[in-house]
């Protein structure tokens, strides 16, 4: 069984083994459901069954999202620290702060946002809906700071640790996305435990595992975890930074370490499957085939996925499947991370629907 910190949020629940030893906070239901999409598969020629595991609904907090089981294992370490202020870095329209806010209130401390202009896209309310209108109402402090988009640890970041300090706060520092953070990955080697179990209640066993990947520890935990039963290439990131090297770099990186901290399997360059080719024009801006992709999810089997990320591995897993890239009679699990709240700041590009 898992060691739980006390809070009306924690039960005693059922661990998954290679995890047992790390302390986690639960801040979400539970496994999160996998359904079939039908129409998807059909509408792509049937050869290729599509699922997805639905983690943009796991949680009651703020809308829920693949932050969430990172930070599970991330506030047993900051409420140990003493702190009473967790600093967090991402864009403007950014999940995981939303996500940092969201945990800040649950567990009673202050929230301080640095938000950069990651994304150049020019729209009359994007600093006031969606993902940021959220961290505020629950109450962080938003810093809107002009720098562009860079998923390594920033100065903005480090500027507004070292304030919280100046007046006399404890701040407890989560870098971009939960990711360079030595216990970041740790939460999806959990997803790989939990797909596991529910493939064996299933009766199945999924071939390809698809996931957007940015700041790395999604697909890093992914890939450790399913590193377990010889499945870490089976891992399909598709990248939505539009830095691929930056990004794989980073992938490459967590997973060794969180492979090396849970004593599992080593993970090498060739582990890391990151497809460079969706993430154009550039981060946070969707294509045309991005949009596309969002309108087919939505009109088929009433998915919602973002222009930021979701909808950029939609419009992937889409293009794969129709190149034929899964042979025919894969199964493909698609992971939802959550990010709708942003669709809020890209109005005007839906307009029409
Ligand atoms: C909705 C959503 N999907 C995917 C990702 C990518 O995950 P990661 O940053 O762990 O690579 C993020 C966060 O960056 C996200 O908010």
């Amino acid at each position: 069984m898992v060691k739980l910190v006390a809070s009306g949020l924690c039960k005693l629940q059922e661990a998954p083994p290679v995890l047992s030893k790390f302390e986690r906070f639960k801040l979400t239901f539970g496994p999160t459901p996998i359904e079939k999409l039908p129409r998807l598969t059909d509408y792509l020629g049937g050869g290729v069954e599509l699922y997805a595991k639905r983690e943009d609904c796991n949680s009651g907090l703020a809308f829920g999202g693949n932050k969430l089981r990172k930070l599970e294992y991330i506030v047993p370490d900051a409420i140990a620290s003493g702190a009473d202020t967790l600093v967090s870095i991402g864009g403007v329209q950014s999940n995981h702060t939303r996500m940092v806010a969201a945990v800040a209130a649950k567990i009673g401390m202050k929230c301080r946002l640095i938000q950069e202009s990651w994304v150049p896209h020019e729209d009359a309310v994007y600093d006031r809906v969606g993902n940021i209108l959220l961290s505020r109402i629950m109450g962080a402090e938003t810093q809107l700071v002009d720098d562009g988009f860079d998923i390594g640890i920033r100065e903005s970041w480090t500027r507004a640790i070292e304030d919280v300090k100046a007046r006399g706060g404890k701040p407890y520092a989560i870098p971009a996305g939960a990711s360079v953070h030595k216990l970041g990955g740790l939460g999806y080697v959990g997803f790989a435990e939990e797909v596991r179990r529910q493939e064996a209640e299933m009766g199945l066993r999924f071939d390809y595992i698809v996931t957007c990947t940015v700041t790395g520890s999604t697909h890093a935990g992914m890939a450790v975890g399913f590193a377990a039963d010889g499945r870490a290439r089976n891992v399909v990131g598709i990248d939505a930074s539009c830095t691929p090297a930056q990004t794989k770099a980073q992938v490459l990186d967590i997973a060794q370490k969180t492979a090396e901290l849970i004593g599992g399997r080593d993970i090498e360059e060739d582990d890391v499957i990151l497809m460079e080719e969706y993430a154009y024009p550039v981060y946070g801006v969707p294509s045309k085939e991005t949009v596309d992709a969002i309108r087919l999810a939505a009109r088929l089997e009433g998915m919602i996925t973002d222009p930021v990320y979701e909808g950029k591995s939609m419009q992937g897993m889409i293009d794969l499947v129709q190149k034929g890239y899964f042979p025919k009679g894969s199964k493909v699990l698609y992971a939802h991370l959550g990010g709708g709240p942003a669709l809020n700041g890209y109005s005007y590009t839906f307009r029409n629907g």
